[in-house]
């Protein structure tokens, strides 16, 4: 029996010489589709790479005091088991890198695997995506291993905001957030990769050498299970941001493709 046929697309390449140059471009990105539609609902994502693009987003802010006022924004995941006041929780990163400097209220914004009850939580997060009628544009990190949001490899391209278990991969390299000899908790709550694949724009940014391999996996392979970021392939409007080093490993075919 023959298979369903799939559309595979290339993301346009936005490929930068270095680390401050990308989150210029992302951020003015981000602003130009909040000229666009002021009430944008708006994905988000955490992790260091992000760190200097929402620096540039409260610059922004405090030049025209408007940016986000009317905007609804979804984060991607969120640890289970820490305090929202835990400092690497990702409300604590949210607050202090973004929601805090612009002025952003709670009930503006919205993050998975907060709720005691984890499976009503995520059904509710879902549900208040569906409301919005859906994420505008998301952001998107990548993972060492592949992974976006929390999907680690081997989550399905179909699914849904739920409670995961992280790959010991992800537990090492995040051991950066949980010093003094903290454990990092062994699960989250994420987006699925197919409420990603929903939204109407995704912008994926990857800056540093070690996330090379990751990039190169990701959309110089068929979409496989094996790195779930493969799977934006599926998707028809993602914009790629890499510094130099994130694109080392692509190849000159889709390079072509850069600014
Ligand atoms: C974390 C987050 C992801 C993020 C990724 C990369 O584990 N859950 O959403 O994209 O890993 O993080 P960083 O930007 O710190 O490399």
């Amino acid at each position: 029996m023959s298979r369903p046929a799939i559309t595979i697309n290339l993301p346009e390449f936005r490929i930068l010489s270095d680390v401050a140059s990308v989150a210029q471009a992302v951020a003015d990105h981000v602003v130009s589709a909040l000229c666009v539609k002021p009430s944008l609902t708006l994905g988000l994502a955490t992790g260091k790479t992000f760190v200097p693009v929402y620096a540039r987003l409260v610059q922004k802010y405090r030049q025209d005091g408007m940016l986000l006022a009317k905007a609804v924004t979804f984060n991607l995941d969120e640890y289970v088991g820490i305090a929202a006041e835990h400092p690497a929780s990702y409300r604590t990163y949210m607050r202090t890198h973004l929601f805090e400097p612009v002025g952003l209220p709670p009930d503006q914004t919205f993050l998975p695997g907060v709720e005691q009850e984890i499976e009503q939580g995520c059904t509710a997060f879902e549900d208040e995506i569906r409301q919005r009628r859906g994420i505008d544009l998301q952001l998107l990190g990548i993972g060492r291993n592949g992974h976006i949001g929390f999907n680690e490899p081997g989550s399905p391209f179909d699914s849904r905001t739920r409670e995961v278990r992280l790959a010991p991969s992800t537990l090492e390299a995040n051991i950066r957030d949980f010093p003094d000899g903290e454990v990092v908790p062994p699960s989250a709550v994420t987006m699925g990769i197919g409420t990603i694949l929903d939204a109407r724009e995704i912008i994926m940014v990857a800056t540093g050498q070690a996330k090379a391999e990751a990039v190169a996996r990701a959309f110089e392979t068929s979409p496989d299970l094996v790195c779930p970021a493969s799977a934006l392939q599926l998707h028809p409007r993602v914009t790629v941001y890499c510094d130099e080093a994130a694109a080392g490993l692509l190849t000159s075919a889709a390079c072509a493709f850069s600014a």
